[in-house]
């Protein structure tokens, strides 16, 4: 989703922008620009294009071989994910007012920009893009009079919908940005400062930030920053020191973060699980208010990756923890008229805790009175702030668009919180929750040998990388591995996939099967092992080319599949975790032979900020 970058200070502003933007390309982009203002002009200087950061580049190396490089103290950058309006250089942001003097960049979506267009139009502004952003920039103009925040606040009470903004003018010594929904980190410097949709674009410089809430607005200038309410009443919040390095942002000598991604999956389940069982080894220790004897129901809420984990976990929870729990779709739950109360849990799952459809279910869950648990990657992040509880899932910076370590992550905590749950409310006992343990204790290593057959899985790629479509079939616990197996397979090579329950082939999806229709099929150890058998041969009986994830040491298997990808074999509960990894290595492996561009996939975003 879009990127902003905004820079005041004595470097070379329009380079520490884009270095900043590079740092943000994770998030899904296509097209990008900068705008530049300095003491010398008295317009702006905007560059922008469709395409890549490198065709951008290009144009302004261009710019400064003809003799007229971007010079200036002040800086804005934009990634662009194209909403309203094709990705051309013209919809691309920044865009600037009729005289030149103002330039905004924006995140979200003006919910009312239709009205505004008209209304402004009517006033003779003209429009030259078919964005919903230029409203903003149109509406900040007409209330310019030498103040810049305060023509930003003016216009934005005219607003209705989600933005995260960044706005200069070449009259004004300031850098102005305002939020409401989409993310903004202000970086602090000595003499310098910066605004950007995520703290990697910050990293090299400052480690110093201070995150922007919802309706605040932020004032940059060359000693610092400053917030404020929209109403303009100062806002007082500390700096925090962000405790990743830049380094944890970069490829590791991998060729795709998404591989590199994959290989941690260990150190990430070590780090999920870590410190997080009480000393008696019976009990996860969460350090959550919540207390699960005073839940009736859980409703699970995510989006993509983190709704097949919520799979996992509404299932565990139940196992476990004996509570009924169900998962929603994130973008339909606030649209259903949830039924939900205080003794309802709604736990919001994102690796980001950006994604607007969780954030917005678990507003309509807390409005509605239910207790809220956010499940989160990303420190300090919208979810973070709304929820009840936060449980963190540590798995680090997630660069590579399609989710991998989060996923497994994810599953980890969901294990602790299950294990939680059934302690408090006496319903897993102490041998039971023992057991659980000790399997929780060997997931890391154990998801390091599954990741060492990748071999086995490339040989499997190169028969999958010729066809045009593949089925995914899962039972119980592994019914969300097929989903997130097809999803990967779907996201970064463009293959079709389709999911099913198993048992669900008979019902329709086996009329798709001939032999050109790689079936991968999870057939681990299981009390539904043999029906799965059952529906494996009848994928054989119709030709179709089954791919079987088995146990190791399951011999019998061969005998009902085209090729088996072995596994480790695991308590079934935790048999996600190891299965989803074979499912991640094919789909990228496949997206590697077909050329595909495995960390940015053609139309996606990292981090979904808008409905
Ligand atoms: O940041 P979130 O976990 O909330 O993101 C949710 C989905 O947008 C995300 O999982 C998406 O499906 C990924 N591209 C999956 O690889």
């Amino acid at each position: 989703m879009c990127g902003i970058v905004g820079y005041i200070g004595g470097r070379v502003a329009a380079d520490v922008v884009l270095d900043g933007l590079s740092r943000l390309e994770y998030r899904g982009y296509d097209s990008a620009g900068i705008v530049v203002a300095s003491a010398e002009r008295p317009e702006l200087d905007v560059v922008k294009r469709a395409g890549k950061l490198q065709v951008l580049r290009d144009a302004l190396t261009e710019r400064a071989r003809a003799g007229a490089p971007l010079r200036g103290v002040r800086a804005v950058g934009h990634t662009r994910w194209a909403t309203h309006g094709k990705p051309t250089d013209t919809n691309a942001h920044p865009h600037l007012s009729e005289d030149g003097k103002l330039g905004l960049v924006h995140n979200g979506i003006i919910e009312n920009y239709v009205a505004l267009r008209d209304e402004l139009k009517s006033r003779g502004h003209d429009f030259r893009s078919e964005t919903d952003t230029e409203v903003l920039v149109h509406l900040i103009e007409e209330q310019y009079a030498g103040d810049l925040p305060a023509a930003v606040r003016a216009a934005l009470t005219r607003v209705r919908g989600a933005y995260a903004l960044v706005v200069t003018h070449v009259d004004h010594p300031q850098v102005v940005a305002a939020r409401a929904t989409s993310p903004l980190v202000v970086g602090l410097g000595e003499g310098e400062s910066w605004v950007a949709s995520d703290v990697p674009a910050l990293l090299p410089y400052t480690k110093r930030v201070v995150y922007v809430h919802d309706g605040e607005l932020v004032v940059l200038d060359a000693s610092g920053a400053t917030l404020q309410h929209l109403d303009g009443t100062p806002v007082d919040r500390a700096a925090e020191i962000i405790e990743w390095d830049a380094d944890a942002a970069e490829k590791g000598g991998h060729p795709h973060y998404m591989l590199k991604e994959m290989l941690e999956q260990p150190d990430v389940l070590r780090r999920t699980l870590g410190g997080r069982v009480t000393p008696d080894g019976l009990d996860a220790d969460l350090e959550l208010a919540l207390d699960p004897r005073a839940v009736d129901r859980v409703v699970l809420v995510a989006a993509g990756t983190a709704s097949y984990a919520a799979t996992v976990g509404a299932a565990l929870l139940e196992r476990l923890g004996r509570v009924p729990a169900g998962v929603v779709v994130a973008s339909e739950f606030r649209y259903q008229e949830p039924v939900v109360d205080a003794r309802t849990l709604v736990v919001a799952v994102s690796q980001s805790g950006e994604t607007i459809d969780t954030l917005e279910a678990l507003r309509e869950g807390r409005r509605r009175g239910a207790r809220t648990l956010a499940i989160l990657n990303v420190k300090g992040s919208s979810l973070a702030r709304e929820a009840d509880d936060v449980l963190y899932i540590h798995a680090g910076p997630e660069i590579g668009v399609a989710s991998t370590k989060a996923y497994v992550a994810m599953l980890g905590a969901f294990a602790l919180l299950a294990l939680r749950f059934g302690r408090a409310r006496g319903t897993l006992d102490d041998a039971a929750a023992a057991a659980w343990v000790a399997g929780l204790d060997a997931l890391p290593d154990v998801v390091a040998l599954a990741l060492s057959r990748r071999p086995q899985v490339a040989a499997v790629a190169e028969r999958v990388a010729g066809a045009r479509d593949a089925l995914f079939l899962g039972r119980g616990f592994d019914v969300a591995t097929a989903y997130e197996g097809a999803l990967k397979l779907k996201e970064i090579s463009y293959l079709h996939a389709e999911a099913y329950p198993t048992g669900e082939m008979k019902h329709g999806p086996i009329a798709l099967i001939d032999r050109d229709l790689p079936v991968v099929a999870l057939a681990t150890p299981s009390p539904t092992y043999e029906k799965t058998v059952s529906n494996l041969q009848e994928v054989r009986a119709r030709d179709g080319w089954v791919v079987a994830v088995a146990g190791d040491g399951d011999t019998g298997i061969a005998e009902h599949a085209d090729a088996v990808l072995y596994v480790p074999v695991v308590a079934e509960g935790l048999a996600p975790v190891v299965n989803v990894i074979p499912m991640q290595l094919l789909a990228y492996e496949v997206a590697v032979r077909l050329g595909r561009d495995v960390d940015q996939p053609r139309n996606l975003a990292k981090s979904v900020t808008v409905e």
